[in-house]
């Protein structure tokens, strides 16, 4: 049962030079009973006010009125999350009819029976379907099991210890290994790093991609930088799609960097659009191909976001001499992938066109989501001085940048009052973050009205966080 309650929390007038600000503040409580409880909307009429041009007065009233506010989403003991960044079950859904969809016939067009042991590669009608996805030849992809995060701790960790051309190849026959990481970025490509000793360099990620000047003024004075991460399309966590100058300058990057350099080139989020006018990545393999650095570039893709995360199909794209290398390392872990699921993927996903039509089914799920957080942004602290923030085309994340010295305590702050959210700092190398600004948000896995509660109480936060800070600069 649900009980809705609109409380006028405080009228409010504030004086701002000469502009008179009416601010209003309501609070509509939805209240759940049952295992959870909701704050749907929080209503600001409110003209932004530069939290800069307030004065210790003005400021401390609106601590006042925002503290009220913590305090009473505090009573209502919610319990919202928005670190996942995974699909809904909605989403996963959409892919139900993988079950059952090869009716019995596991035999591909080929002839090959799946049932069995074989294909490091994988299957031909696989390796032709997801090559489409990362516009490469399909004799320079290979499709593997459920995880392209697996994928690329296998190249990193082939490439360090038994080397891409040969042992004497090997990054690890160097005293130290460093990779370029773009930030903010995505987690567990640190992690990846951090766990095989390699050392993190963090490159500002711009709008257009990682800062090419930084990258190319660091690969070429230091050989021993071995890689550089990107995730060209709807990056995590910024959303950013890479420019046609950044694709061409990193498919150049092999020509001026270290020996056995490579572009860890994750498309993880390759067809995962929102809106249908979101801008695509030129085909950096054909731009790799025109410079020569083919064998310096590692492509990656899955339908862990597509079909089933989890339960989906990895791919990979490199040059042949690459994949064949890259091959006989992973014949030490497997004798072939789950070729069953290969096909039921095939079957299912069958051609570029139902893809395309499968991922505006998702969109329409999780656009409402997106809209709601940035709307929510827009309305609460544009011009507010308080933050800013990526609105993303597609992909998972909005990433958000609090104030400096402020993120940890936007994530503390939310989590007093049970709204879970990424640990500040987990976008960056070692989690640290140096400036201590970036969160990353995640609206897809929770219902529509939990991301509209979620994101109220963590305006509410950084607010909080941000008025307080700017009393502590006054006083
Ligand atoms: C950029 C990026 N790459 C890879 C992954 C994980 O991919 P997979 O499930 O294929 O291992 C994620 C998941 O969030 C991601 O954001």
């Amino acid at each position: 049962m649900r009980v809705a309650a609109t409380a006028l929390i405080r009228p409010e007038v504030f004086r701002l030079g000469i502009i008179e600000a009416f601010c209003c503040a309501a609070v509509t409580v939805i209240i759940t009973f049952g295992n959870s409880c909701h704050l749907s909307t929080l209503l600001h009429e409110e003209k932004a006010v530069h939290i800069d041009q307030l004065s210790v007065a003005e400021l401390s009233t609106q601590r006042d009125i925002v503290l009220k506010q913590y305090n009473a989403l505090k009573e209502l003991n919610l319990a919202l999350d928005l670190t996942r960044g995974k699909p809904c079950s909605e989403q996963v859904a959409l892919s139900d009819a993988l079950d059952g969809v090869l009716q019995g016939n596991y035999f591909t067009d080929s002839g090959t029976d799946v049932r069995n042991y074989g294909g490091l590669e994988g299957l031909a009608e696989a390796r032709a379907l997801f090559a489409k996805v990362l516009d490469t030849p399909a004799e320079e992809t290979l499709v593997g099991g459920n995880s392209s995060l697996a994928l690329m701790y296998n190249t990193i960790e082939f490439a360090l210890t038994e080397g891409l051309s040969g042992s004497p190849s090997a990054w690890g026959n160097n005293d130290r290994v460093k990779f370029l990481c773009p930030t903010p970025g995505y987690d567990r490509h640190f992690a990846i790093c951090e766990h095989l000793d390699i050392e993190m360099i963090t490159v500002p990620m711009l709008d257009t991609g990682p800062d090419m000047d930084r990258v190319e003024s660091l690969v070429k004075e230091d050989p021993l930088i071995k890689g550089l991460w990107c995730v060209p399309r709807f990056s995590n966590p910024t959303g950013g799609v890479y420019s046609d100058d950044t694709v061409e300058r990193i498919a150049r990057l092999g020509l001026i960097a270290g020996d056995h350099f490579v572009v860890m080139w994750d498309n993880a989020y390759a067809v995962h659009t929102l809106y249908d006018d979101a801008s695509s990545v030129m085909p950096v393999r054909d731009v790799c191909h025109k410079h020569g650095t083919l064998d310096n570039l590692f492509q990656f893709g899955s339908t862990s976001k597509i079909t089933f995360a989890g339960a989906g199909v990895a791919f990979m794209a490199s040059s042949e001499k690459n994949l064949a290398g890259l091959k006989q390392h992973l014949a030490f872990q497997t004798i072939g992938p789950d070729k069953v699921n290969q096909l039921r993927h095939v079957r299912f996903l069958a051609n570029p066109e139902t893809l395309a039509k499968h991922m505006s089914a998702h969109a329409a799920i999780i656009r409402p989501r997106f809209e709601c957080v940035l709307n929510t942004l827009e309305h609460e602290l544009s011009n507010s001085g308080m933050g800013d923030w990526s609105s993303p085309r597609g992909g998972y994340f909005v990433s958000f940048n609090a104030l400096p010295g402020l993120a940890k305590k936007v994530v503390k702050l939310a989590e007093s009052i049970g709204v879970k959210l990424t640990p500040a700092g987990s976008t960056f190398p070692y989690n640290d973050d140096p400036q201590d600004t970036n969160i990353r948000l995640s609206p897809t896995f929770p219902h529509l009205e939990d991301v509209k509660a979620a994101i109220n109480a963590f305006v509410i936060c950084v607010k909080l966080a941000s008025i307080e800070h700017c009393l502590r600069l006054k006083r």
